[in-house]
C-alpha cells in the first residue's frame, strides 16, 4: 500500500515562549532544527512516499534554513490558523498532486523523537482497521481541577492513554472527514485528527507509540529535547 506523510508545522508555538523564540519547530535541538529530526524520521522510513511540510505563510524562509537540501524532496504548502485547517491544507496537496496515497500519516513536527517502529504499527493498523495513533497509558493519576485550583475530582485512569502523532488513516476517509467536519461540524477546536475521525463515526485504533515521542511544547522541553541529543548523539 502506498504511504504518504504530512507534517504540520504552520502553529505559532506561543507556549514555548513566544514570538521571542520564535516557533518551536524551527528551535535547534543537537544543532538542528526540530522540523528537520522529524523530517529524516519520515525521508529515511522505505514505506513511505510522499511528504508535505505545511507551514505558516510567513516562514518560508525559516523552513528552507531548517531544512536545507531536504526540502528539495517535499511538497512545502501553506496552512491555516488552527491544526485542522492545516491538516486539511496538507491532505489537498496530496489530493491535487495526482496519485492519491492508500494511507497518509499525519504528524506533529514538534515531535522530533518518533521511531520507525511505531511508523510501522501505525501504517499495519491502519491499512487494516482504517485509522490508528499511537498512545500511551497514563501513568500519573489524573485529576480534575476546580475553580481556584482545588481538586474537583481524580478521573479514573484505567483505559485513558495519550494520544500521540503519526496518526494514520485512509487517505480517501479522513480526507472526506476533514472536509465534512470543515462543513458541518461548527468547530475548530479538534487537537488532532484521530477526533475529527472519531466525529465522522470511523473506526480508530490504538497502538503502542513511544514514551520517548514527546511532543515539543514548552521552552523546557526544547532544552531537555537538546540535552537528550547531546547524550545520544544520532
Ligand atoms: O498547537 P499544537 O501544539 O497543537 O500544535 C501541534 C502541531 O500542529 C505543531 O507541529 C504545529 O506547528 C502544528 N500546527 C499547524 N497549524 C496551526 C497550529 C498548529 O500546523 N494553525
Amino acid at each position: 500500500q502506498s504511504v504518504a506523510a504530512i507534517l504540520v508545522a504552520a502553529g505559532r508555538g506561543e507556549r514555548a515562549g513566544g514570538l521571542t523564540d520564535g516557533p518551536k519547530q524551527y528551535r535547534r535541538i543537537g544543532g538542528r532544527a526540530v522540523l528537520a529530526h522529524a523530517l529524516d524520521i519520515f525521508r529515511s522510513h522505505p514505506r513511505v512516499g510522499p511528504i508535505v511540510v505545511v507551514i505558516h505563510a510567513d516562514d518560508a524562509v525559516l523552513c528552507r534554513d531548517a531544512l536545507g537540501d531536504a526540502a528539495d524532496d517535499v511538497q512545502i504548502v501553506t496552512g491555516g490558523a488552527e491544526r485542522q485547517i492545516s491538516v486539511r491544507c496538507g491532505l489537498e496537496a496530496l489530493a491535487a498532486s495526482g496519485t492519491l496515497p492508500e494511507i497518509v500519516l499525519i504528524h506533529d513536527a514538534v515531535r522530533p523523537f518518533t521511531d520507525p517502529a511505531t511508523i510501522d504499527r501505525v501504517i499495519a493498523a491502519a491499512a487494516s482497521h482504517g485509522g490508528a495513533i499511537p498512545a500511551v497509558a497514563i501513568a500519573d493519576t489524573i485529576k480534575r481541577a476546580a475553580a481556584g485550583g482545588a481538586i474537583a475530582e481524580t478521573v479514573p485512569r484505567s483505559g485513558l492513554y495519550g494520544a500521540q502523532t503519526p496518526q494514520g488513516f485512509r487517505f480517501a476517509a479522513i480526507r472526506d472527514a476533514h472536509a465534512a467536519a470543515a462543513a458541518g461540524s461548527g468547530r475548530t477546536d479538534f487537537t488532532d485528527d484521530a477526533s475529527i475521525a472519531e466525529w465522522a463515526g470511523l473506526a480508530v485504533m490504538l497502538v503502542e507509540g513511544a514514551a520517548g515521542n514527546v511532543k515539543l511544547t514548552t521552552r523546557e522541553d526544547i532544552l531537555t529535547a537538546d540535552a537528550r541529543l547531546k547524550e545520544t548523539p544520532p
